[in-house]
C-alpha cells in the first residue's frame, strides 16, 4: 500500500478476478469518506456481518445508519466524556498497580484487558461488569484472531471442520454473543435506567417510532464493543513499544505529568494540560495506526480526483500508507511528537492524519479514545521506565488491526 502512491492518486489493482481501486492521496481519501457516492460494503464487511451481526451501526447504511448514529452519539459527545473520567482513572492506575517492577508484561493480554474494561465499564456500566469484562476480554481476543483469517482467507467449509482452532473460535464467538445477551437481560431485569449507552440502545425507536428489535439491540452492543476493544488495545501495545524504544520521550511524558500534577496521581482533568503526552499518542498513532485499511463501495458511476469509478467498484485506502507518506511528512519514518506543535502542524496536508476517519462513518469514539489513551500513557510513564525483554516479538502483525506480534516489556520503577 505504501508504494502505490508512486503509481498515481488512484490506482487500479487486479486482485484475482476482482478490480479494486486504491486511493493513495490524502485529499482524495477525505473526498471518498465525505462523498455520498460510496457506502460501507464489500467482501470484508460481508464476512464481518456473518460473524458479528447484520444490524449494528458499523455495517448499516442509509436511514438505519443515520438513526443508529443518532442513538449512540450522545454517549460519545465531548461533554459526556468527563463522566467517564473516574472509571478511566481507576483503570489506568489499576493497570500500573497490577504490574510489578522487574517482571515481564505480556502486552497483548494486558492491553486488551484494560481496553475492554474501560469500554464495557464506561458504556455499559453496572457493577457486574467487572467479572463480565474479564470474560469479554477472553472472548474478544480469540474472536479477533480467528476473524481476520476468515475475512482474508475464505476457506468456507474448512472453517466448519472440528479442528481445535475452529472449536476455540466458535466457542469464543458463542460466548461473546451469550455475554451480550446476559448484559442486556440483566439490565432489563434490574429495572434501572442509568444515563448510558445501553439505556439509549434499549430505549431506541426505529423510523416508525416503534421500539427497535432484540436482534438490533444485540448487534448494536456487539458493534460497539468490538471496534472499541481491538483498536484501543493495539494502540496501547504500540504506546508501550514507543515508551520502551524512545526513553527520551518517555522521560518527557514523565516530566510533563509531574509538572502538571505536582506529583499526585494523574487524573482525568489533567488530560487537557498534557500537551506533549497527547502529541506522543498522536505520533504513535501516525506511525502505527491500529486501523490500517478502510474500504468503500461505489453506489453509482462516479469519479474521484478526475478518475472514473464504476458503480459497484470496491475502493480501498490505507491510513498506514497515508500517514507514512514522505510527500506529506518530513522525515516521514522518524518518531517526532513535536511535529504536532501548533507552528509545525500547519505544514501537514489535510486528511494526511485522520486515524478516526471523517464524514458520516467517522469513529464516534475519537474523544473517548484520546482521553483514555493519554491518561493510560501518563499513568504508566510516570510510574515506570520500560524496556523490551529477550523473546519479545515487536514486528508488525497484520490483522484486522496492526499490532506487534507478541510484545513483552519489563517495567522498571522510576
Ligand atoms: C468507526 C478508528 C476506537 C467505535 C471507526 C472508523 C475508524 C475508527 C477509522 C471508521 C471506519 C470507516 O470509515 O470505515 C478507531 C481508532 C480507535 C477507535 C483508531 C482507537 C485508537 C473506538 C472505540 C469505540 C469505537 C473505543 C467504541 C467504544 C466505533 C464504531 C464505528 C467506528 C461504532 C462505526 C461508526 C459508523 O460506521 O458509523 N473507528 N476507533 N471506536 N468506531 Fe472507532
Amino acid at each position: 500500500m505504501s508504494r502505490l502512491r508512486e503509481h498515481g492518486d488512484v490506482v487500479r489493482l487486479k486482485l484475482g478476478p476482482k478490480t479494486v481501486y486504491a486511493v493513495t492521496a490524502p485529499a482524495l481519501t477525505g473526498a471518498l469518506a465525505l462523498s455520498n457516492d460510496f457506502i460501507i460494503a464489500g467482501p470484508l464487511w460481508e464476512s464481518l456481518e456473518g460473524l458479528l451481526g447484520k444490524e449494528g451501526v458499523a455495517t448499516a447504511n442509509g436511514p438505519r445508519h443515520r438513526r443508529q448514529r443518532r442513538t449512540i452519539q450522545p454517549a460519545f459527545r465531548l461533554d459526556a466524556i468527563p463522566g467517564y473520567g473516574p472509571i478511566m482513572e481507576e483503570e489506568a492506575h489499576a493497570l500500573a498497580e497490577r504490574w510489578k517492577s522487574g517482571e515481564t508484561i505480556d502486552c497483548t493480554s494486558e492491553s486488551f484487558r484494560v481496553a475492554v474494561r474501560i469500554a464495557a465499564r464506561c458504556l455499559l456500566r453496572g457493577e457486574y461488569m467487572d467479572e463480565r469484562a474479564e470474560r469479554l476480554c477472553v472472548a474478544l481476543a480469540t474472536v479477533f484472531r480467528g476473524m481476520y483469517r476468515r475475512m482474508v482467507v475464505p476457506l468456507g467449509p474448512l472453517y466448519n471442520l472440528p479442528l481445535p482452532a475452529n472449536r476455540e473460535f466458535n466457542r469464543a464467538l458463542a460466548d461473546l454473543h451469550l455475554l451480550v445477551d446476559e448484559i442486556v437481560a440483566e439490565r432489563r431485569a434490574s429495572g434501572q435506567k442509568p444515563d448510558d449507552l445501553l439505556t439509549a440502545l434499549l430505549e431506541a425507536k426505529d423510523e416508525n417510532g416503534d421500539p427497535i428489535g432484540e436482534q438490533e439491540i444485540h448487534d448494536q452492543v456487539v458493534a460497539i464493543l468490538t471496534p472499541g476493544s481491538e483498536t484501543i488495545a493495539s494502540t496501547i501495545m504500540w504506546l508501550l513499544h514507543m515508551l520502551a524504544e524512545h526513553p527520551e520521550h518517555a522521560d518527557r511524558v514523565h516530566d510533563e505529568v509531574q509538572a502538571v500534577t505536582g506529583g499526585r496521581p494523574v487524573v482525568f482533568a489533567d488530560v487537557r494540560g498534557l500537551r506533549h503526552t497527547n502529541n506522543v499518542v498522536v505520533e504513535s498513532m501516525r506511525l502505527s495506526p491500529a486501523v490500517w485499511i478502510l474500504t468503500r463501495r461505489a453506489v453509482r458511476d462516479t469519479e474521484l480526483g478526475g478518475y472514473s469509478i464504476p458503480s459497484g467498484a470496491d475502493i480501498i485506502y490505507s491510513p498506514y500508507a497515508i500517514q507514512r507518506d514522505p510527500k506529506s511528512y518530513e522525515r516521514h519514518l522518524e518518531f517526532d511528537p513535536d511535529r504536532w506543535l501548533p507552528d509545525r502542524v500547519k505544514d501537514i496536508p489535510k486528511h494526511a492524519m485522520s486515524p478516526f476517519s471523517v464524514g458520516n462513518r467517522k469513529c464516534p469514539s475519537d474523544h473517548f479514545s484520546m482521553a483514555q489513551l493519554t491518561l493510560v500513557t501518563a499513568a504508566l510513564a510516570t510510574r515506570y521506565r520500560f524496556e523490551q525483554v529477550a523473546g519479545s516479538k515487536d514486528a508488525t502483525r497484520v490483522g484486522i488491526t496492526l499490532r506487534p506480534h507478541d510484545l513483552r516489556v519489563r517495567p522498571v520503577a522510576r
